[in-house]
């Protein structure tokens, strides 16, 4: 089989890499893929913007692909799979209509609301006085949400009210004529955080591992969110009765409630939570694709074929389905260029890269071309180090030295990734 992925960050990289070990798959193609996937042997990056739908179906007909699986957000807004679909080509992700449960955070609070699934109780903006008169009146900290997509960036935790004026103005500053900005404004809330990713056929699913990203860009959850710093697999306070209770109050009634109004969902679903010192369960986003950098730790854990199970579920076939799992703990570690998540400087060589590891570690590709031989940076997030380990320490011992070998003139890595769970360890 020929399998196309889109997207080009480290989450694409590991998908790539895993449907390529595949008995099933010939030939992976990556559009446009990087640095990474450009190394990797069995794969092929396609000069083709993830945003250039029909470039991609004319690809995907010319190459005789069987299966396109969709890594990022962007795409799915504009209708990849809807258009894919028209022409009689098979592709793993969710439609345009059911996207907007990421797409739009403000569609995501009020299909929350009306299928009662637990959320941070929230009010939607369009107007920055209204939004600044209702902020005065609450309590601090305080989360301010743009709806729509920001990469990672569109949500700002206001300590005081001078910081929630900022962020108030900042996200509701009409940017084209033409579009009403929306925002978010919503209670904060306590406990920790927890990625828990199924994939859907349209009617049956199945769980993946659980797994905990860290947003925050510095060590002990500081500083501005980012698209992601580091993510271990499994969570180990996990229990079965939350998990239980997670699908059951969130996954399961969301996936009833998108087939009611006729949207069934086919994809991967992430529901981002948090979880009370308590073991109470809020949603705090839905994400329409597998998280990044979660999936550089879940797919290094994977022992099922993934293109089997992204076959299966694209061809509403997941019924009696299992997922089985390394035992061991993984963890992955992004190292960053510098700037980031502000503004960022790129080009740099990197050094010590390579290929050529023990099978418990991988270097995963997310912002780095190809030059030459080598790799030099080219986004925010450059490099994620995943490891395997009997304990999540031993995994994060190992990644932090693989982490420190490869360097670039002001890189940057959060050293504490899994921090919470290594303590309990
Ligand atoms: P979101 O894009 O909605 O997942 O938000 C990004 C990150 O902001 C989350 O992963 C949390 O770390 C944080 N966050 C979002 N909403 C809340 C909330 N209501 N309370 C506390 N933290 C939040
Ligand atoms: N790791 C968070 C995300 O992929 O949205």
């Amino acid at each position: 089989m020929k399998v196309l992925v889109i997207g080009q960050g480290g989450r694409e990289h590991a998908m790539a890499w895993k449907l390529r070990q595949s008995s099933h798959v010939s030939q992976v193609f990556v559009a446009p893929g990087n640095g990474g996937t450009a190394l990797e042997p069995g794969i092929e990056n396609i000069d083709i913007a993830a945003t250039d739908i029909t470039g991609l179906i004319r690809f995907a007909k010319q190459a005789e692909i069987d299966l396109t699986i969709v890594g990022p957000e962007a795409p799915l807004e504009l209708g990849i799979v809807d258009a894919f679909q028209a022409q009689g080509l098979k592709i793993f992700g969710p439609t345009q209509k059911a996207a907007q449960l990421e797409v739009s955070k403000s569609f995501s609070k009020q299909f929350m609301a009306k299928y009662k699934i637990p959320t941070a109780a929230f009010k939607t903006f369009t107007q920055i006085d209204l939004a600044q008169a209702y902020a005065e009146k609450k309590a601090f900290p305080l989360v301010i949400k743009a709806s729509g997509l920001m990469a990672g960036k569109g949500v700002i935790i206001a300590e005081d009210l001078i910081e929630a004026n900022a962020a108030i103005e900042l996200f509701l500053k009409p940017v084209k004529a033409s579009a009403t900005p929306e925002i978010i404004i919503e209670e904060f809330l306590q406990g920790e955080e927890l990625s828990y990713i199924i994939m859907s056929d349209g009617q049956n699913m199945v769980s993946l591992a659980s797994s905990q990203d860290h947003k925050r860009r510095d060590e002990g959850d500081q500083g501005p969110n980012t698209g992601g710093m580091g993510a271990y697999s499994p969570v180990p306070w996990l229990s079965e009765d939350l998990e239980e209770t997670i699908l059951n109050t969130v996954i399961k009634p969301s996936l009833a409630g998108l087939a009611e109004e006729n949207t069934p969902y086919q994809g991967f679903l992430y529901a981002g939570l948090m979880v009370s010192p308590e073991g109470k369960i809020h949603l705090l986003e839905f994400n329409c694709r597998l998280g990044d950098p979660e999936t550089q730790a879940l797919l290094f854990r994977l022992k099922s074929d993934f293109f089997s199970l992204c076959w299966a579920a694209s061809h509403s076939q997941l019924q009696g389905k299992c997922v089985e799992w390394d035992d061991r703990a993984a963890v992955s570690i992004v190292l960053c260029a510098p700037g980031y998540p502000g503004d960022i400087a790129i080009g740099e060589p990197i050094a010590n890269y390579t290929r050529e590891l023990p099978e418990d570690i991988k270097i995963f590709v997310s912002g780095a071309q190809l030059h030459g031989q080598g790799l030099k940076t080219s986004g925010g997030r450059v490099l994620c180090v995943s490891t395997l380990g009997r304990t999540l320490l031993e995994a994060q011992t190992k990644a932090l030295y693989w982490a420190n070998q490869v360097s670039w003139p002001g890189k940057f890595y959060r050293k504490d990734i899994g921090w919470r769970a290594t303590a309990r360890e």
